[in-house]
Protein backbone atom coordinates (compact mmCIF):
# COMPACT_ATOMS: atom_id res chain seq x y z
CA UNK A 1 0.00 0.00 0.00
CA UNK A 2 0.72 3.48 -0.99
CA UNK A 3 2.64 5.47 2.00
CA UNK A 4 0.43 8.01 3.17
CA UNK A 5 2.10 11.65 3.34
CA UNK A 6 3.50 13.01 6.41
CA UNK A 7 4.24 16.57 7.71
CA UNK A 8 8.43 17.19 7.41
CA UNK A 9 8.80 18.09 11.78
CA UNK A 10 6.84 19.10 14.60
CA UNK A 11 7.02 22.37 14.28
CA UNK A 12 5.66 21.96 10.66
CA UNK A 13 2.60 20.50 11.98
CA UNK A 14 2.15 22.81 14.29
CA UNK A 15 2.37 25.87 11.59
CA UNK A 16 0.44 24.39 9.23
CA UNK A 17 -2.51 23.78 12.15
CA UNK A 18 -1.85 27.57 13.08
CA UNK A 19 -2.27 28.48 9.46
CA UNK A 20 -5.63 26.84 9.42
CA UNK A 21 -6.81 28.02 12.57
CA UNK A 22 -5.81 31.45 12.36
CA UNK A 23 -8.05 32.95 9.17
CA UNK A 24 -10.41 35.44 8.46
CA UNK A 25 -12.55 34.02 11.56
CA UNK A 26 -9.86 35.88 13.71
CA UNK A 27 -8.95 39.30 12.19
CA UNK A 28 -12.82 40.40 11.43
CA UNK A 29 -15.14 37.42 12.96
CA UNK A 30 -13.58 38.26 16.65
CA UNK A 31 -13.26 41.61 17.34
CA UNK A 32 -16.51 42.51 16.01
CA UNK A 33 -18.03 39.39 17.74
CA UNK A 34 -16.65 40.45 21.30
CA UNK A 35 -18.18 43.88 20.77
CA UNK A 36 -21.22 42.75 20.47
CA UNK A 37 -21.23 40.40 23.19
CA UNK A 38 -20.69 42.78 26.12
CA UNK A 39 -17.15 43.22 25.36
CA UNK A 40 -14.37 42.66 28.28
CA UNK A 41 -17.47 40.00 29.73
CA UNK A 42 -17.11 38.33 26.55
CA UNK A 43 -13.95 36.48 27.37
CA UNK A 44 -15.20 34.79 30.43
CA UNK A 45 -17.68 32.68 27.99
CA UNK A 46 -15.00 32.14 25.55
CA UNK A 47 -12.35 30.63 28.18
CA UNK A 48 -14.61 28.60 29.18
CA UNK A 49 -15.63 27.36 26.12
CA UNK A 50 -12.20 27.16 25.02
CA UNK A 51 -11.00 25.02 28.03
CA UNK A 52 -14.37 22.67 27.89
CA UNK A 53 -14.92 22.11 24.19
CA UNK A 54 -12.35 24.04 21.91
CA UNK A 55 -8.97 21.99 23.39
CA UNK A 56 -11.20 18.97 24.58
CA UNK A 57 -12.54 18.12 20.94
CA UNK A 58 -8.49 19.80 19.40
CA UNK A 59 -7.06 16.69 21.45
CA UNK A 60 -9.80 14.53 20.28
CA UNK A 61 -9.21 14.86 16.61
CA UNK A 62 -5.84 14.70 16.89
CA UNK A 63 -6.17 11.71 18.79
CA UNK A 64 -8.55 10.41 15.81
CA UNK A 65 -6.84 11.57 13.13
CA UNK A 66 -3.23 10.30 14.41
CA UNK A 67 -5.11 6.94 15.30
CA UNK A 68 -6.74 6.59 11.94
CA UNK A 69 -4.26 7.02 9.79
CA UNK A 70 -6.88 8.64 7.38
CA UNK A 71 -9.53 11.92 5.87
CA UNK A 72 -12.03 12.37 8.60
CA UNK A 73 -14.34 9.50 6.90
CA UNK A 74 -11.49 6.76 6.58
CA UNK A 75 -10.88 7.96 10.48
CA UNK A 76 -13.72 8.31 11.41
CA UNK A 77 -15.02 4.54 9.69
CA UNK A 78 -11.84 3.16 11.58
CA UNK A 79 -13.31 3.75 14.44
CA UNK A 80 -16.67 2.42 13.53
CA UNK A 81 -18.19 1.85 10.60
CA UNK A 82 -21.24 3.41 11.87
CA UNK A 83 -19.54 7.16 11.97
CA UNK A 84 -18.42 7.33 8.35
CA UNK A 85 -21.75 9.48 7.30
CA UNK A 86 -20.27 12.02 10.18
CA UNK A 87 -17.15 11.95 8.22
CA UNK A 88 -18.78 13.18 4.83
CA UNK A 89 -21.31 15.14 6.93
CA UNK A 90 -17.92 17.39 8.20
CA UNK A 91 -16.43 17.11 4.39
CA UNK A 92 -19.27 18.54 3.05
CA UNK A 93 -20.24 20.99 5.58
CA UNK A 94 -15.89 22.35 4.32
CA UNK A 95 -17.16 22.15 0.60
CA UNK A 96 -19.95 24.64 1.34
CA UNK A 97 -17.46 26.85 3.70
CA UNK A 98 -14.78 26.55 1.00
CA UNK A 99 -16.56 28.47 -1.83
CA UNK A 100 -17.82 31.70 0.14
CA UNK A 101 -14.46 31.55 2.26
CA UNK A 102 -12.75 32.24 -1.16
CA UNK A 103 -14.64 34.65 -2.32
CA UNK A 104 -13.88 36.67 1.02
CA UNK A 105 -10.15 36.17 0.54
CA UNK A 106 -10.63 37.53 -3.35
CA UNK A 107 -12.57 40.71 -1.56
CA UNK A 108 -9.43 41.33 0.80
CA UNK A 109 -6.83 41.00 -2.34
CA UNK A 110 -9.30 43.52 -4.20
CA UNK A 111 -9.14 45.78 -0.88
CA UNK A 112 -4.96 45.66 -0.77
CA UNK A 113 -5.01 46.99 -3.98
CA UNK A 114 -7.55 49.89 -3.03
CA UNK A 115 -5.44 50.98 -0.25
CA UNK A 116 -2.21 52.33 -2.19
CA UNK A 117 -4.78 55.57 -3.44
CA UNK A 118 -7.38 54.89 -1.22
CA UNK A 119 -9.92 54.10 -3.89
CA UNK A 120 -12.71 53.48 -2.10
CA UNK A 121 -13.49 57.11 -1.42
CA UNK A 122 -15.35 58.21 1.44
CA UNK A 123 -18.48 57.04 1.03
CA UNK A 124 -17.15 53.46 2.29
CA UNK A 125 -20.68 51.60 2.38
CA UNK A 126 -21.56 52.77 -0.83
CA UNK A 127 -18.24 51.57 -2.41
CA UNK A 128 -18.62 47.99 -1.01
CA UNK A 129 -21.95 47.46 -1.90
CA UNK A 130 -22.15 49.81 -4.99
CA UNK A 131 -18.83 49.77 -6.96
CA UNK A 132 -17.30 47.00 -5.65
CA UNK A 133 -19.57 44.16 -5.19
CA UNK A 134 -22.38 45.76 -7.09
CA UNK A 135 -25.46 44.41 -5.21
CA UNK A 136 -28.73 45.39 -6.76
CA UNK A 137 -31.21 46.77 -4.60
CA UNK A 138 -33.21 44.04 -4.83
CA UNK A 139 -31.00 41.20 -4.79
CA UNK A 140 -33.38 39.18 -2.70
CA UNK A 141 -37.11 40.21 -2.19
CA UNK A 142 -40.68 38.30 -1.81
CA UNK A 143 -40.71 37.34 -4.86
CA UNK A 144 -37.26 36.14 -5.85
CA UNK A 145 -33.61 36.98 -6.75
CA UNK A 146 -32.06 39.36 -8.30
CA UNK A 147 -28.04 38.10 -8.81
CA UNK A 148 -27.33 41.06 -10.58
CA UNK A 149 -24.23 39.26 -12.54
CA UNK A 150 -21.08 37.98 -12.59
CA UNK A 151 -18.67 41.08 -10.95
CA UNK A 152 -15.83 40.84 -13.00
CA UNK A 153 -13.42 42.61 -10.42
CA UNK A 154 -13.92 39.78 -7.96
CA UNK A 155 -13.80 36.92 -10.26
CA UNK A 156 -10.24 38.09 -11.33
CA UNK A 157 -8.92 37.71 -7.78
CA UNK A 158 -10.77 34.70 -6.65
CA UNK A 159 -9.52 32.97 -9.55
CA UNK A 160 -6.06 33.93 -8.79
CA UNK A 161 -6.69 32.47 -5.28
CA UNK A 162 -7.68 29.36 -7.11
CA UNK A 163 -4.60 28.96 -8.77
CA UNK A 164 -2.60 29.59 -5.49
CA UNK A 165 -4.55 27.00 -3.90
CA UNK A 166 -4.28 24.68 -6.47
CA UNK A 167 -0.62 24.86 -7.16
CA UNK A 168 -0.13 24.56 -3.07
CA UNK A 169 -2.48 21.40 -3.02
CA UNK A 170 -0.80 19.79 -5.99
CA UNK A 171 2.51 19.96 -4.37
CA UNK A 172 0.92 17.89 -1.55
CA UNK A 173 1.68 17.85 2.53
CA UNK A 174 4.87 18.48 2.80
CA UNK A 175 6.21 20.51 0.00
CA UNK A 176 3.23 22.31 -0.20
CA UNK A 177 0.99 22.81 2.68
CA UNK A 178 3.93 22.83 5.38
CA UNK A 179 6.50 25.14 3.13
CA UNK A 180 3.85 28.00 2.36
CA UNK A 181 2.70 27.87 6.42
CA UNK A 182 6.54 28.11 7.57
CA UNK A 183 6.87 31.33 5.23
CA UNK A 184 3.45 33.13 6.08
CA UNK A 185 2.83 32.52 9.74
CA UNK A 186 5.95 34.12 10.46
CA UNK A 187 5.33 37.20 8.18
CA UNK A 188 1.14 37.30 9.47
CA UNK A 189 2.58 37.55 12.62
CA UNK A 190 5.33 40.26 12.00
CA UNK A 191 2.63 42.41 9.74
CA UNK A 192 0.07 41.71 12.89
CA UNK A 193 2.69 43.16 15.31
CA UNK A 194 3.17 46.24 12.82
CA UNK A 195 -0.45 46.58 12.59
CA UNK A 196 -0.79 46.80 16.63
CA UNK A 197 1.87 48.87 17.16
CA UNK A 198 0.57 51.56 15.22
CA UNK A 199 -2.98 51.20 15.77
CA UNK A 200 -2.31 51.47 19.83
CA UNK A 201 -0.18 54.31 19.59
CA UNK A 202 -3.08 56.77 17.22
CA UNK A 203 -4.90 59.18 19.84
CA UNK A 204 -8.04 57.77 20.98
CA UNK A 205 -6.37 53.88 21.03
CA UNK A 206 -7.27 53.81 24.70
CA UNK A 207 -11.21 54.51 24.02
CA UNK A 208 -11.44 51.92 22.00
CA UNK A 209 -9.51 49.22 24.03
CA UNK A 210 -11.72 50.59 26.79
CA UNK A 211 -14.70 49.21 24.75
CA UNK A 212 -13.27 45.75 24.05
CA UNK A 213 -11.78 45.11 27.97
CA UNK A 214 -14.76 46.44 29.85
CA UNK A 215 -17.02 43.39 31.33
CA UNK A 216 -20.37 43.53 31.10
CA UNK A 217 -21.98 40.84 33.16
CA UNK A 218 -25.41 41.73 32.84
CA UNK A 219 -24.88 40.27 29.46
CA UNK A 220 -23.68 36.72 29.76
CA UNK A 221 -25.42 35.59 33.37
CA UNK A 222 -28.99 34.49 33.41
CA UNK A 223 -31.54 36.77 35.54
CA UNK A 224 -31.77 35.01 38.84
CA UNK A 225 -28.01 35.81 39.35
CA UNK A 226 -28.08 39.25 38.05
CA UNK A 227 -28.27 39.45 34.56
CA UNK A 228 -29.77 42.28 32.57
CA UNK A 229 -29.96 39.98 29.08
CA UNK A 230 -33.06 38.24 28.29
CA UNK A 231 -30.88 36.39 25.77
CA UNK A 232 -27.60 35.92 27.53
CA UNK A 233 -27.80 33.07 26.40
CA UNK A 234 -26.74 33.90 23.16
CA UNK A 235 -23.56 35.30 24.25
CA UNK A 236 -22.46 31.95 25.34
CA UNK A 237 -23.81 30.61 22.13
CA UNK A 238 -21.74 33.11 19.83
CA UNK A 239 -18.50 32.10 22.37
CA UNK A 240 -18.99 28.17 21.58
CA UNK A 241 -19.73 29.52 17.82
CA UNK A 242 -16.24 31.36 17.36
CA UNK A 243 -13.96 28.86 19.58
CA UNK A 244 -15.43 25.84 16.73
CA UNK A 245 -15.18 27.92 13.70
CA UNK A 246 -11.66 29.64 14.72
CA UNK A 247 -9.58 26.34 16.05
CA UNK A 248 -11.15 24.78 12.91
CA UNK A 249 -12.74 21.90 15.15
CA UNK A 250 -15.75 19.59 14.08
CA UNK A 251 -15.61 20.08 10.75
CA UNK A 252 -12.77 17.25 9.53
CA UNK A 253 -9.73 20.40 9.21
CA UNK A 254 -7.87 18.64 12.68
CA UNK A 255 -8.39 14.83 11.97
CA UNK A 256 -7.21 15.30 8.31
CA UNK A 257 -4.24 17.49 9.38
CA UNK A 258 -3.17 15.21 12.17
CA UNK A 259 -3.77 11.89 10.03
CA UNK A 260 -0.21 12.76 8.41
CA UNK A 261 1.41 13.68 12.07
CA UNK A 262 3.66 10.37 12.13
CA UNK A 263 3.01 7.87 14.97
CA UNK A 264 5.37 8.58 17.67
CA UNK A 265 4.86 12.97 17.62
CA UNK A 266 3.22 14.55 20.25
CA UNK A 267 0.08 15.40 20.54
CA UNK A 268 -1.01 17.12 23.67
CA UNK A 269 2.01 19.83 24.03
CA UNK A 270 1.25 20.43 20.18
CA UNK A 271 -2.59 20.53 21.07
CA UNK A 272 -2.74 23.62 23.82
CA UNK A 273 0.83 25.40 21.45
CA UNK A 274 -1.89 25.93 18.86
CA UNK A 275 -4.93 26.68 20.72
CA UNK A 276 -3.34 29.32 22.55
CA UNK A 277 -1.19 30.84 19.38
CA UNK A 278 -4.64 30.96 17.88
CA UNK A 279 -6.55 32.60 20.95
CA UNK A 280 -3.41 34.80 21.28
CA UNK A 281 -3.58 35.77 17.56
CA UNK A 282 -7.31 36.73 17.73
CA UNK A 283 -6.69 39.12 20.68
CA UNK A 284 -3.83 40.92 19.14
CA UNK A 285 -5.71 41.54 15.91
CA UNK A 286 -8.93 42.77 18.53
CA UNK A 287 -6.42 44.93 20.33
CA UNK A 288 -5.68 46.47 17.08
CA UNK A 289 -8.71 46.78 15.26
CA UNK A 290 -10.53 48.18 18.28
CA UNK A 291 -7.46 50.74 19.13
CA UNK A 292 -8.31 51.66 15.60
CA UNK A 293 -12.19 52.27 16.29
CA UNK A 294 -11.26 54.01 19.00
CA UNK A 295 -8.95 56.51 17.42
CA UNK A 296 -11.82 56.73 14.71
CA UNK A 297 -14.72 57.57 17.58
CA UNK A 298 -12.51 60.50 19.17
CA UNK A 299 -11.26 62.17 16.22
CA UNK A 300 -14.80 62.20 14.34
CA UNK A 301 -16.42 63.12 18.01
CA UNK A 302 -18.59 59.91 17.85
CA UNK A 303 -19.83 56.82 20.10
CA UNK A 304 -17.32 53.72 19.78
CA UNK A 305 -20.73 51.83 19.43
CA UNK A 306 -21.14 53.93 16.25
CA UNK A 307 -18.34 53.13 14.76
CA UNK A 308 -18.24 49.52 14.78
CA UNK A 309 -20.01 47.61 12.85
CA UNK A 310 -20.95 43.65 12.06
CA UNK A 311 -18.52 40.95 10.44
CA UNK A 312 -17.74 42.30 6.88
CA UNK A 313 -19.25 45.72 7.69
CA UNK A 314 -16.15 46.26 9.77
CA UNK A 315 -13.47 44.77 7.82
CA UNK A 316 -14.74 46.18 4.32
CA UNK A 317 -16.51 49.24 5.49
CA UNK A 318 -15.18 50.62 8.72
CA UNK A 319 -11.66 49.93 8.35
CA UNK A 320 -11.57 51.60 4.86
CA UNK A 321 -12.78 54.47 6.23
CA UNK A 322 -10.50 54.66 9.47
CA UNK A 323 -7.86 53.97 6.88
CA UNK A 324 -8.99 57.34 5.26
CA UNK A 325 -8.98 59.42 8.57
CA UNK A 326 -5.06 58.14 9.30
CA UNK A 327 -2.79 60.84 10.33
CA UNK A 328 -0.10 59.62 7.93
CA UNK A 329 0.67 56.31 6.05
CA UNK A 330 -3.14 55.76 5.38
CA UNK A 331 -2.20 53.36 2.28
CA UNK A 332 0.66 51.53 4.04
CA UNK A 333 -1.78 50.87 6.82
CA UNK A 334 -4.32 50.30 5.02
CA UNK A 335 -2.40 47.04 2.59
CA UNK A 336 -0.76 45.86 5.68
CA UNK A 337 -4.15 45.23 7.21
CA UNK A 338 -5.47 43.39 4.01
CA UNK A 339 -3.12 41.50 3.37
CA UNK A 340 -2.94 40.12 6.71
CA UNK A 341 -6.61 39.00 5.96
CA UNK A 342 -5.24 37.21 2.40
CA UNK A 343 -2.42 35.50 4.35
CA UNK A 344 -4.87 34.12 7.04
CA UNK A 345 -7.32 33.87 4.88
CA UNK A 346 -5.49 31.76 2.27
CA UNK A 347 -3.85 29.41 5.21
CA UNK A 348 -6.96 28.54 6.08
CA UNK A 349 -8.68 27.80 2.75
CA UNK A 350 -5.75 25.80 2.14
CA UNK A 351 -6.70 23.48 5.09
CA UNK A 352 -10.73 23.21 4.09
CA UNK A 353 -9.66 22.42 0.59
CA UNK A 354 -7.29 19.73 1.75
CA UNK A 355 -10.03 18.27 3.95
CA UNK A 356 -12.27 17.41 0.39
CA UNK A 357 -8.95 16.95 -1.74
CA UNK A 358 -8.23 13.94 1.23
CA UNK A 359 -11.58 12.41 1.26
CA UNK A 360 -11.42 11.65 -2.43
CA UNK A 361 -7.82 10.42 -2.43
CA UNK A 362 -9.19 7.98 0.48
CA UNK A 363 -12.63 6.68 -0.88
CA UNK A 364 -11.88 6.22 -4.43
CA UNK A 365 -8.12 5.73 -4.27
CA UNK A 366 -7.36 8.76 -6.49
CA UNK A 367 -3.82 10.43 -7.01
CA UNK A 368 -3.36 13.72 -5.45
CA UNK A 369 -3.22 15.10 -8.59
CA UNK A 370 -6.80 13.89 -9.77
CA UNK A 371 -8.43 14.65 -6.67
CA UNK A 372 -7.29 18.25 -6.99
CA UNK A 373 -8.19 18.47 -10.58
CA UNK A 374 -11.83 17.09 -9.45
CA UNK A 375 -11.76 19.27 -5.69
CA UNK A 376 -10.85 22.75 -7.25
CA UNK A 377 -12.34 22.74 -10.44
CA UNK A 378 -15.69 21.94 -8.62
CA UNK A 379 -15.38 23.98 -5.98
CA UNK A 380 -14.12 26.68 -8.08
CA UNK A 381 -17.25 26.72 -10.23
CA UNK A 382 -19.91 26.74 -7.43
CA UNK A 383 -18.06 29.66 -5.90
CA UNK A 384 -18.71 31.62 -8.93
CA UNK A 385 -21.64 32.29 -7.34
CA UNK A 386 -20.61 34.38 -4.96
CA UNK A 387 -19.27 36.54 -7.57
CA UNK A 388 -22.50 38.07 -8.68
CA UNK A 389 -23.75 41.29 -7.25
CA UNK A 390 -26.35 39.52 -5.05
CA UNK A 391 -23.20 36.79 -3.51
CA UNK A 392 -23.54 38.66 -0.44
CA UNK A 393 -26.47 38.29 0.86
CA UNK A 394 -26.20 34.53 -0.04
CA UNK A 395 -23.21 34.33 1.79
CA UNK A 396 -24.47 35.93 4.64
CA UNK A 397 -27.77 33.32 4.78
CA UNK A 398 -25.07 30.67 3.88
CA UNK A 399 -22.58 31.00 6.92
CA UNK A 400 -25.27 31.76 9.53
CA UNK A 401 -26.77 28.22 8.50
CA UNK A 402 -23.76 26.40 7.92
CA UNK A 403 -21.90 27.46 11.62
CA UNK A 404 -25.28 27.62 13.45
CA UNK A 405 -26.61 24.36 12.51
CA UNK A 406 -23.74 22.73 10.40
CA UNK A 407 -20.44 22.67 12.34
CA UNK A 408 -22.34 22.89 16.06
CA UNK A 409 -24.55 19.88 15.60
CA UNK A 410 -21.77 18.37 13.55
CA UNK A 411 -19.43 18.92 16.62
CA UNK A 412 -22.37 17.44 18.62
CA UNK A 413 -22.75 14.46 16.93
CA UNK A 414 -18.82 14.06 17.23
CA UNK A 415 -18.47 13.87 20.93
CA UNK A 416 -21.87 12.16 21.47
CA UNK A 417 -21.19 8.92 18.94
CA UNK A 418 -16.42 8.86 19.99
CA UNK A 419 -17.69 9.44 23.66
CA UNK A 420 -20.50 7.85 24.21
CA UNK A 421 -19.86 4.89 22.15
CA UNK A 422 -16.40 4.39 21.91
CA UNK A 423 -13.73 3.30 24.48
CA UNK A 424 -11.92 7.25 24.37
CA UNK A 425 -9.86 6.39 28.12
CA UNK A 426 -7.92 4.45 25.23
CA UNK A 427 -7.53 7.54 22.89
CA UNK A 428 -6.24 9.70 25.87
CA UNK A 429 -4.06 6.68 26.97
CA UNK A 430 -2.28 6.84 23.55
CA UNK A 431 -2.41 10.76 23.01
CA UNK A 432 -0.62 10.43 26.45
CA UNK A 433 1.99 8.05 25.40
CA UNK A 434 3.76 9.97 22.80
CA UNK A 435 3.13 13.43 24.87
CA UNK A 436 5.38 15.51 26.70
CA UNK A 437 3.09 16.12 29.46
CA UNK A 438 -0.13 13.76 29.99
CA UNK A 439 -4.12 15.05 30.11
CA UNK A 440 -6.01 13.53 32.95
CA UNK A 441 -9.68 12.01 33.37
CA UNK A 442 -11.13 16.06 33.19
CA UNK A 443 -10.88 15.56 29.48
CA UNK A 444 -12.97 12.44 29.48
CA UNK A 445 -15.64 14.48 31.42
CA UNK A 446 -15.62 17.31 29.15
CA UNK A 447 -16.04 15.31 26.09
CA UNK A 448 -18.61 12.52 27.75
CA UNK A 449 -20.77 15.31 29.69
CA UNK A 450 -19.90 18.86 29.69
CA UNK A 451 -19.70 19.34 26.01
CA UNK A 452 -22.43 17.39 24.94
CA UNK A 453 -24.83 18.89 27.15
CA UNK A 454 -24.01 22.72 26.17
CA UNK A 455 -24.03 21.69 22.27
CA UNK A 456 -27.76 20.00 23.25
CA UNK A 457 -28.74 23.19 24.75
CA UNK A 458 -27.11 25.42 22.23
CA UNK A 459 -28.88 23.41 19.45
CA UNK A 460 -32.06 23.86 20.77
CA UNK A 461 -31.84 27.53 21.63
CA UNK A 462 -30.59 27.98 17.86
CA UNK A 463 -33.35 26.09 16.72
CA UNK A 464 -36.05 28.53 19.14
CA UNK A 465 -34.87 31.84 18.17
CA UNK A 466 -34.24 30.62 14.02
CA UNK A 467 -38.05 29.87 14.23
CA UNK A 468 -39.24 32.62 16.15
CA UNK A 469 -38.02 35.39 13.51
CA UNK A 470 -36.12 34.97 10.07
CA UNK A 471 -32.46 35.80 9.89
CA UNK A 472 -31.61 39.44 8.76
CA UNK A 473 -35.21 39.76 8.33
CA UNK A 474 -34.86 37.61 4.77
CA UNK A 475 -37.74 36.59 3.09
CA UNK A 476 -38.64 32.75 3.60
CA UNK A 477 -37.84 31.23 0.19
CA UNK A 478 -34.22 32.15 0.61
CA UNK A 479 -33.77 31.37 3.62
CA UNK A 480 -35.53 27.70 2.76
CA UNK A 481 -33.12 27.06 0.29
CA UNK A 482 -30.05 28.81 1.13
CA UNK A 483 -30.34 28.04 4.71
CA UNK A 484 -32.05 24.78 5.77
CA UNK A 485 -32.38 22.76 2.42
CA UNK A 486 -27.88 23.17 2.07
CA UNK A 487 -27.48 22.34 5.70
CA UNK A 488 -30.05 19.52 4.69
CA UNK A 489 -28.33 18.49 1.68
CA UNK A 490 -25.23 18.26 3.55
CA UNK A 491 -26.55 15.65 5.84
CA UNK A 492 -28.45 13.87 3.06
CA UNK A 493 -25.43 13.30 0.37
CA UNK A 494 -23.39 12.19 3.60
CA UNK A 495 -25.45 9.03 3.50
CA UNK A 496 -25.11 7.43 0.28
CA UNK A 497 -21.33 8.67 0.32
CA UNK A 498 -20.13 6.79 3.51
CA UNK A 499 -22.73 3.79 2.77
CA UNK A 500 -23.64 3.60 -1.16
CA UNK A 501 -20.39 3.77 -2.50
CA UNK A 502 -17.59 1.01 -1.37
CA UNK A 503 -14.29 2.15 -0.24
CA UNK A 504 -11.51 1.31 -2.53
CA UNK A 505 -9.12 1.60 -0.15
CA UNK A 506 -8.51 -0.60 2.63
CA UNK A 507 -10.92 0.89 5.40
CA UNK A 508 -10.04 -1.49 8.08
CA UNK A 509 -6.52 -1.37 10.07
CA UNK A 510 -4.55 -3.39 12.07
CA UNK A 511 -4.83 -2.88 16.68
CA UNK A 512 -7.13 0.38 14.87
CA UNK A 513 -10.47 -1.18 15.31
CA UNK A 514 -12.11 -1.47 18.76
N1 LIG B 1 -10.28 28.70 11.45
C1 LIG B 1 -10.49 29.44 10.28
C2 LIG B 1 -10.87 30.85 10.58
O1 LIG B 1 -10.83 31.29 11.68
C3 LIG B 1 -11.48 28.75 9.40
O2 LIG B 1 -11.19 31.58 9.69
Amino acid sequence: MEQREQWGSRVGFILAAVGSAVGLGNIWRFPYVVYENGGGAFLIPYFFALLTAGIPILLLEFGVGRKGRGSAPLSLSRLSRKFEWLGWWQVLICFVITTYYVAVIAWAISYFFFSFNLSWGEDTKAFLFGTYLGTPVDAVTESGWNLGGLQWHILIPLIAVWAGAYFILYRGVKKGIEKISKIFMPILFVVMILIVIRAVTLPGAAVGLDHLLTPDFGKILPGFLGGTNPEWHSVWMAAYGQIFFSLSIAFAIMITYSSYLNKKQDINNSGFIMAFSNCGFEFLAAIGVFAAIGFMAVSTGSEVKDVAASGVGLAFVVFPKIINAFPALNGTFGALFFLSLVIAGFSSLISIVEVLIAALMDKFRLSRRTAVNWVVGICALASLVYTTGAGIVLLDIVDHFINNFGIVIAGLFEVILIGWFTNITRIREENNLVSDFRVGAWWNIMIIGVTPLILLFMTFKNFQLEFSKAYEGYPFHALLIFGWMMVGATLLIAFPLAYVFKWKTDNKQEGVRE
